[in-house]
């Protein structure tokens, strides 16, 4: 893991932008498709404004780009207000130029009994494109990446699992209660995040100080699934001062 801190995190998501936009011109220049995998939450925000900003400049194009994100909640429905598909139409998507048809984001509204198969399909249809060029990530209080929960394998692939009670209570307030946070979710495996070329970790403030010491520091466990990438050959780790104030 590399660590690269900076002043504040609108300075770092600046720098994630650029490094994002220069993956997909040069992609460009080579006549084929960038591969981004994505995720949501607080902490990719201002990247997503700046890539936006790009577009809206008319510096950057995303005709080119295939996107997955890694994970949604389960059951969610794709237009409720609290569905990861609708965080991204209104932070990304709906301001840029992709092709509809290279968007994928995990579906939380399928049946039990079509889960596993949607799974297996959503890593083959990674695969298919060629894999992922650039997976941005946030990390939990938990140390989960995506939905990767204390537990979670260095193998584990795109599946069903179950939220663990403190990524929970971080989302109350977005739900009006933690009894009205679904109690699971379908996340790309660790083994998913491993498999991209190049993994962007990114965390603001003090909050995110200990759990980013443990990543990046600890010793490499299951039960903090983030140390797992310390095993990656191209990992950084995109910090604001406050966020790597615990690393030694
Ligand atoms: C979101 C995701 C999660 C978040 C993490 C941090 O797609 O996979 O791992 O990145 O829970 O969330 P924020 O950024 O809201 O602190």
């Amino acid at each position: 893991i590399r660590t690269i801190i900076h002043g504040d995190s609108d300075a770092a998501s600046l720098s994630v932008a650029n490094e994002i936009a220069s993956l997909i011109k040069q992609k460009q220049e080579q006549g084929t498709k960038a591969v981004l995998g994505l995720a949501t939450g607080s902490t990719p925000v201002k990247v997503y404004d700046y890539l936006v900003q790009f577009h809206k400049e008319g510096r950057l194009s995303f005709k080119n780009v295939i996107t997955f994100n890694l994970d949604e909640y389960f059951p969610m429905e794709p237009d409720s207000i609290h569905s990861y598909v609708r965080f991204m139409n209104e932070h990304l998507f709906d301001h840029i130029d992709i092709e509809p048809h290279n968007v994928h984001i995990p579906d939380g509204n399928l049946s039990m009994d079509e889960v596993r198969k949607y799974c297996d399909d959503y890593e083959e249809k990674i695969k298919n494109v060629g894999g992922i060029d650039i997976q941005v990530l946030g990390i939990g209080r938990t140390g989960h990446i995506g939905f990767n929960e204390p537990g979670s394998t260095l193998n584990s692939k795109t599946r069903l699992i179950r939220l663990d009670r403190v990524t929970r209570l971080d989302a109350a307030s977005d739900f009006f209660g933690e009894e009205n946070v679904p109690k699971r979710a379908i996340t790309m495996g660790v083994g998913t995040i491993m498999n991209a070329r190049k993994i962007i970790l990114m965390a603001w403030g003090e909050g995110k100080s200990s759990i980013i010491q443990q990543a990046v520091e600890g010793e490499i466990k299951e039960s903090v699934p983030a140390t797992f990438l310390q095993h990656h050959e191209n990992c950084d780790f995109v910090l604001d001062e406050a966020a790597a104030s615990s690393l030694t």
